[in-house]
């Protein structure tokens, strides 16, 4: 990983002197967090609230991210790098309206640690992102994170510092917030990310099928979280079933389903929801027959049913799935426009040509700041002129998508935090500039942000 860290740093063309300077990593990243090139915003002041909305509580966390050799269920254990100890780190909950506040603790974690609230639209002086928003954390450092829980959905956490190899190795966990008031919850509430570690493929914090025994009728609640740099593909046999949320924001009118896959990009999360019925229900991750999840009906004498081949299932498409309802804003009047190109290009590492996943031909930080005011409506496009499947990534604003390939979405508004751009494809999304700060706005293929495909959204 040295040899990539240097390649990043390579791609960073103005900052190469710091480099040549001896320490260029740590330069990189300990730059004075929260300013801007230009000095346009100072960060660091966008801080969150000192206390819950009415009504709500102080949920206190402590994150000690430390190595850690973890064990397994299926035997043997890990070399982890991890947030308390533990694959995944500690499920952070909350009502909405709480207060989230966690301190962050580095105890050996060489290359520094920070947590990034992904998909959750924090003040931008929380987000997490090393050497813009705060300088990240070093062994004996610490950082206390606060905001406000006012988005009611699925989302996860991970430290955004050399995130790639770090997540991989472990530096994630999960948010999830419930409403406080006027919805029913459901009688089985499961968080399940999903992560690939040394080739063992962890779903919620175990490998292999885990069985949860369920009163038939009862609504259960799955949040699938893909905290891994590819996609995963869900099915769940045996029920129809609603895809009630993705990325941690309820979908209008989502209709019953079956037999169809369910396409979970990086860093996405999709909430499936559904009545239990009284025959067995088994969630399969990647057509596997032997991870995933067991319903098994409470009173149920029958044999657990052999997983049916769900390979051939068609993929449920978003951009048609569930009723439209007016837009928030009209987004064929645009304040801003910007276009990105993805590619996979020639770009001056260490001084060489070489290969690398690129934004405009270029790698960070050597690609202009995408520049809006707020209150902007800002219409974003992204290319992807390579063979691979970019998931682009935009930190603080959900997304709303318009059209994929000229496609216009028609069914529910779908407002996503990371869109699977695959090799050909142009998606057109819009947002409202409404958080003001300087934003990460990357590949979530953690080894091609890693090379350069990132650039920020920064307000003037
Ligand atoms: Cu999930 Cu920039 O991150
Ligand atoms: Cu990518």
């Amino acid at each position: 990983s040295r040899m990539s860290r240097r390649s990043f740093l390579g791609l960073a063309g103005g900052l190469a002197t710091l480099a040549a300077g001896g320490g260029g990593v740590a330069l990189l990243f300990r730059r004075p967090a929260a300013v801007a090139a230009d000095g346009r915003v100072s960060v660091t002041d966008l801080r969150g609230p000192d206390g819950p909305a009415p009504g709500g509580i102080t949920r206190r966390h402590t994150l000690t991210a430390r190595t850690a050799a973890v064990p397994l269920p299926s035997g043997g254990s890990v070399d982890a790098w991890t947030y308390e100890g533990q694959l995944p780190g500690p499920a952070i909950t909350a009502m909405e309206g709480d207060l989230i506040e966690v301190t962050l603790r580095n105890v050996d974690i060489a290359d520094g640690v920070t947590v990034h609230w992904h998909g959750y639209d924090v003040p931008c002086g929380e987000d997490g992102a090393p050497g813009v928003t705060q300088h990240a954390v070093t062994p004996g450092g610490e950082f206390v994170y606060r905001f406000r829980a006012d988005q009611v959905g699925t989302y996860w956490y991970h430290t955004h510092q050399a995130s790639h190899p770090a997540v991989r190795r472990g530096l994630y966990g999960t948010l999830v917030v419930r409403p406080r008031t006027g919805q029913e919850l459901e009688e089985l509430d499961l968080t399940l990310p999903v992560h690939t570690f040394d080739n063992t493929t962890i779903l919620g914090d175990r490998a292999g099928r885990t069985i949860h025994v369920v009163r038939p009728g009862a609504l259960v609640r799955l949040r699938l979280i893909n905290t891994d740099s590819t996609p995963h593909r869900f099915a769940l046999t045996g029920v129809t079933f609603r895809v009630a949320a993705v990325d941690g924001r309820d979908l209008h009118r989502p209709g019953e389903v079956r037999e169809i896959g369910l396409r979970l990009p990086a860093g996405g999360r999709y909430d499936v929801v559904l009545a239990m019925p009284d025959t067995p229900v088994a969630l399969l991750l990647d057509n596997d027959g032997n991870d995933g999840v067991l319903l098994r009906p409470a009173g149920y004498i029958g044999d657990d049913p052999a997983p049916p081949d769900v390979g051939d299932w068609p993929e449920l498409d978003l951009l048609r799935y569930g009723e439209p309802v007016t837009a928030p804003f009209d987004v064929d009047h645009a304040d801003r426009r910007f276009t990105i190109v993805l590619d996979r290009a020639l770009a001056t590492v260490d001084g060489r040509p070489t290969f690398a996943q690129t934004v405009d031909r270029r790698g960070y930080p050597s690609i202009p700041d995408h520049v809006v005011a707020e209150g902007d409506i800002v219409r974003f496009t992204v290319v992807n002129r390579s063979l691979e499947t970019h998931p682009w990534h935009l930190h603080g604003h959900p997304v709303l998508v318009l059209s994929r390939d000229g496609t216009r979405s028609s069914g529910s508004p779908l407002w996503v935090d990371t869109f699977d751009v695959r090799p050909g494809e142009v998606w057109d999304v819009a947002f409202r500039a409404d958080n003001p700060g300087i934003w990460m706005n990357h590949c979530h293929n953690l080894p091609h942000q890693e090379q350069g495909m990132m650039l920020r959204l920064a307000y003037e």
